[in-house]
């Protein structure tokens, strides 16, 4: 009985400003003494409430609270990467300590509330984890799946023909709980007293009760923990059931010290709530912000496959986890504020996921984004939450079922209310109504027989494709066409940087072609490219010049950057070759635009062959023009024999001409040099060739073997470590994971030459380890 309860029995004031903690001297600004998280305001929109914060004042202390509050992506991610000097050991104790009263009762219950795994700390917390982890990992998974549909299709049922329903009511309070149930496994106890008791654990643990209902929650959340003891109790007579609380009972068979019995019947409490109410309500917050965006609702109708990554974005725009809090264990600054030892952190994960700095257009609801999944609402590091593919699969599951039974579902008009309190959030009522005379399933059965696989683990937006139509096309040279494209529905295409590129797919041929963006990036209304016919190619540019015509529909991947401009470097050199020029022209406008010293030279066969060529002429002298057939040549090794620290270079052109500037540049500092790559020399992975390895992961104590036929990024995929990845060619980078010991073997075009040395990074795609072990930072 130990963190909760003796909390609960200091007589402080929620309002005295944080008693022994408050910062002396720290000036608190206006808003920051006004932030009252129990709000209306902050129940409605957190991310809204706390913008000011992100734009003028990241870190602020909260009076009220008695907290500090942190509102940035960056800062945030820093606290819960590092679990030592941020502790987690504040999560679950009651922001708002109860009176004697309420504290009389819950001691009658021997109510015991203790260290669970969100909220304890090191040494104890990852040999924990790590014991208990397997039951949640993406193989271990898959045979939920079919329950889920089971359950979801029957709730369905039960109102498909209503015209009306409250789906939180209806469907998404019970399903979740009755999938928490099964997963930890205990017997289908009486759901309405579950569902009562769990919301008393939320208001006791995160709300501001009223003195008078302190009392009835005290009774509540002290039967809860009675409960919870008794269904342990049976339990542990039947270890060999599945389950994930008898897993944990067999584990603490072999290990008493680390699986002790507080944490068990803490766990066993706790779990229902964790497994069920974040999912209950994610799903419910998604639901209505997709219907709220209506032909955002139509697109997941006509395409499921867009699903998983809609899940994600959900997740990041309108997450069921508003905010986690932490306790700082030394003194340390935060976004350039002191804090002192022992402060405690209120951080705002549903304002990280708004935050510019990391997610463009952040109030955008995006199905598309490619960084969805770097939302925190899962928080990050060693204790993210480990049922993140549970919720996951349930929050498809759910759209899939009512996309397809009831595309035409609308949201009813009402007001959403909340439970006030700072972390779990989600609408208490989600009405919505429809024609079931439109249901089509009346008028063709077979849809219930369609299914969409579940894509287990975090989404790939790799396979995401976007409607758009031509709007104009014009011949820039005999064989160079220039493409205008629009947004098929009228909307907004995502905003895109110097260096992007689309994929633009083929017709029907079953393949898509890369092709640089060459337009203006602050123009939301068009992409543009510029497309080469080279006869002896693969067919993609042929397609493009015998098809496209303007108002032909045409479906694209991306756009995605692996060729990023530094708009803040001092002096540029750019370098085309051919169509090359393409990228090259979007940063020489971005050049221009930041008033930057810049040069463009740019090399072809003639000048009827070189494009865009009137519309680089803005650039005047600096640009640089060598058409072959005048017998001008570039002699870049001139231009660049003086290596310039302060100049980069972005190359893009046939591989002759990047060649040799690679080596030209070899005695430029190794960064310096920048080369679009579309293609990978990567062959696929032969196992035959590879050997296996261990890679060690230090921040959340795991070994994941990586197989000779699988890569780094697989393994840990698949040891539900979520990483970042676009290409997964060892293109673009963002699957890099940093190494603290062990020498990679790199095989990326991403890192430059001094980077490969240092071997502290490498990228997890297509890398792999020259010995038998590796240790990561993860
Ligand atoms: Fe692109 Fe690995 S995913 S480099």
């Amino acid at each position: 009985n130990t963190s909760s309860t003796s909390q609960s029995t200091q007589a402080q004031c929620p309002f005295s400003g944080a008693g022994s903690n408050a910062p002396a001297g720290y000036p608190v600004s206006p808003r920051a003494a006004q932030f009252d998280p129990f709000e209306d305001a902050y129940q409605q929109d957190p991310p809204e409430y706390v913008k000011w914060s992100r734009e003028e004042e990241p870190v602020f202390f909260s009076p009220k609270l008695g907290y500090w509050v942190v509102t940035r992506y960056e800062d945030i991610k820093q606290i819960f990467r590092d679990n030592i000097t941020f502790s987690p050991s504040i999560a679950l104790e009651k922001i708002t300590p109860t009176g004697p009263e309420a504290n009389a009762v819950l001691e009658s219950y021997n109510y015991g509330m203790s260290r669970t795994l969100v909220n304890e700390d090191e040494p104890a917390h990852m040999p924990r984890r790590r014991l208990l982890m397997e039951p949640f990992t993406v193989d271990a998974l898959k045979h939920h799946e079919p329950m889920v549909r089971q359950l979801t299709r029957q709730y369905v049922d039960q109102f498909v023909n209503d015209g009306k329903a409250d789906l939180v009511e209806q469907m998404l309070w019970e399903v979740p709980l009755t999938v928490a149930l099964h997963f930890l496994g205990v017997p289908e106890e009486d759901m309405d007293t579950l569902r009562k008791y769990s919301i008393a654990h939320t208001v006791n643990t995160w709300g501001r009760p009223k003195p008078e209902e302190q009392v009835a929650v005290a009774h509540a959340v002290g039967n809860f923990w009675q409960l919870a003891g008794q269904i342990l109790e049976k339990m542990r007579k039947n270890p060999e059931q599945p389950g994930w609380m008898q897993y944990g009972i067999r584990m603490q068979q072999t290990n008493p010290e680390v699986v002790t019995d507080s944490y068990l019947h803490s766990m066993m409490m706790a779990g229902i709530v964790a497994a069920h109410e974040t999912t209950a309500n994610a799903s419910a917050n998604a639901i209505k912000l997709l219907l709220s965006h209506p032909h955002v609702w139509q697109e997941i109708c006509e395409d499921p496959s867009l699903i998983p990554n809609a899940v994600e974005e959900c997740l990041r725009h309108n997450g069921s986890v508003a905010a986690w809090r932490r306790l700082a264990t030394r003194d340390v600054q935060i976004g350039g504020v002191d804090i002192a030892a022992g402060s405690k952190l209120l951080i705002v994960s549903s304002s990280a996921n708004h935050d510019e700095r990391h997610f463009a257009d952040a109030d955008l609801l995006d199905i598309r984004r490619e960084n969805a999944s770097d939302q925190l609402t899962f928080g990050y590091g060693s204790h993210q939450c480990m049922g993140k593919n549970l919720a996951r699969m349930e929050m498809q599951i759910f759209l899939e079922e009512l996309t397809l039974r009831l595309p035409h579902l609308r949201l009813s008009e009402q007001t959403f209310t909340y439970v006030p309190n700072t972390s779990f959030r989600g609408p208490e009522h989600l009405w919505v109504h429809w024609d079931p005379s439109e249901n089509p399933e009346r008028h063709n059965p077979a849809i219930l027989g369609k299914q969409h696989p579940v894509r287990l683990g975090e989404p790939s937006t790799h396979s995401l494709s976007r409607q758009v139509v031509v709007q104009e096309t014009e011949m820039l040279t005999d064989d160079i066409m220039r493409i205008r494209l629009a947004a098929a529905d009228g909307q907004t295409l995502p905003r895109w940087t110097p260096g992007s590129h689309i994929d633009l797919v083929c017709g029907d041929l079953g393949i898509s072609r890369q092709y640089s963006l060459c337009g203006d990036p602050t123009n939301p209304q068009v992409l543009e490219i510029a497309v080469l016919r080279e006869d002896a190619g693969r067919g993609g540019s042929a397609w493009v010049h015998q098809h496209i015509r303007s108002g032909l529909p045409l479906h694209i991947r991306g756009p995605r950057n692996h060729f990023h401009f530094d708009e803040q470097t001092k002096k540029a050199i750019l370098i085309a070759g051919g169509i090359g020029i393409t990228p090259i022209s979007a940063m020489a406008r971005a050049a221009r635009a930041r008033g930057m010293d810049y040069q463009i030279h740019y090399c072809g066969r003639s000048r009827k062959s070189m494009a865009l060529l009137a519309s680089l002429q803005e650039h005047g002298d600096r640009l640089h023009v060598y058409p072959a057939d005048e017998g001008r040549r570039a002699d870049f090794a001139s231009l660049l024999a003086a290596p310039d620290a302060d100049t980069q270079i972005y190359a893009c052109g046939p591989q002759r001409l990047t060649d040799c500037l690679q080596k030209i540049c070899e005695s430029w500092p190794d960064d310096a040099l920048h080369i679009e790559h579309f293609h990978s020399t990567l062959g696929k992975l032969d196992p035959g060739k590879e050997h296996a390895f261990e890679a060690e992961l230090k921040q959340t104590g795991m070994t994941v073997t990586v197989a000779a036929d699988q890569t780094l990024l697989e393994a840990l995929r698949a040891a539900n470590i979520d990483i970042q990845s676009d290409c997964e060619e060892g293109l673009c980078g963002s699957c890099e994971v940093s190494v603290l010991a062990g020498q990679p073997d790199h095989r990326d075009v991403v890192l430059t030459r001094s980077e490969r040395i240092a071997g502290n990074k490498m990228m997890s795609c297509c890398s792999r380890a020259i010995d038998q072990r590796i240790v990561l930072d993860l």
